[in-house]
């Protein structure tokens, strides 16, 4: 297991509570490697943008269901998913796993630390999540909308009804804690999200919980 494994499945682990297993990729899966299953859909994509960050996903999910022990053929999976979730930002893909009875679904989401424009808040904040961000002094500002922005995309990834819905849906409760609870506005559905900055990284995992 690669040290960035370690480090994410430690952070995950500690935080959300429930065992979770993580693979990560820096490198795509050479298309040769596919099953025929899966050549048929890489088929579809092959020609376009989306070409390469979805072979780094295969190879993510791949080592991912080697390691916990089931069929690597990635064909049949479909997003979102009770178990299992794949992100990816550039030379990387992050995937993740718990099949934890208390869990009705999983999320994750990886950014490269970059600048993020103030003005993005009113897109995917709450009120209170952008009171937070703007009371903050303008040097944590940018990597604090970052940070929230996976916590959101991880908690929509995590929420297997999640069509239909945007990233204002989800609310973290305490917004400058590094892991705590979120909910879907007047929805009783609980989740739980951790985050965490690891060199030029920043990562959120999140866990719909069963009710
Ligand atoms: C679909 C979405 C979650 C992808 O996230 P992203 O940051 O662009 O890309 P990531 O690399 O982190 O994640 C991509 C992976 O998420 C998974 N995914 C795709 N749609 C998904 C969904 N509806 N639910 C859960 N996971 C999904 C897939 O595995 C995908 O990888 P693949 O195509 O190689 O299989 C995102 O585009 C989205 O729709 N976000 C929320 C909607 C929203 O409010 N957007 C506007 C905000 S202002």
């Amino acid at each position: 297991m690669s040290a960035l494994e370690v480090q994410i499945e430690n952070m995950l682990n500690a935080s959300l509570a429930v065992p979770m297993r993580v693979a990560v990729a820096t490198a795509i899966l050479e298309p040769s490697a596919l099953t025929t299953a899966e050549q048929a859909k890489f088929g579809e994509l092959a020609r376009t943008a989306r070409a390469k960050s979805w072979l780094m996903g295969r190879a993510a999910l791949k080592g991912l269901l080697n390691k916990i022990g089931r069929d690597p053929d990635t064909a049949e999976l479909a997003f979102p998913n009770k178990e299992l979730s794949l992100s990816h930002s550039g030379e990387l893909a992050i995937a993740v796993f718990s099949d934890s009875k208390f869990v009705s679904g999983v999320g994750v989401d990886v950014e490269f630390v970059r600048i993020v424009k103030p003005g993005t808040a009113r897109f995917f904040l709450v009120e209170h999540e952008q009171t937070y961000i703007f009371a903050l002094p303008d040097s944590e500002r940018s990597i604090e909308l970052l940070r929230l922005w996976t916590v959101k995309e991880s908690l929509f990834k995590a929420d297997i009804n999640n069509n239909g819905r945007g990233l204002k849906n989800y609310t973290a409760l305490d917004p400058k804690s590094l892991s705590g609870k979120a909910s879907i506005g007047d929805n009783n559905s609980e989740f739980c999200y951790a985050s965490v900055q690891l060199d030029s990284l920043v990562i959120s995992g999140a866990l719909n919980m069963v009710n």
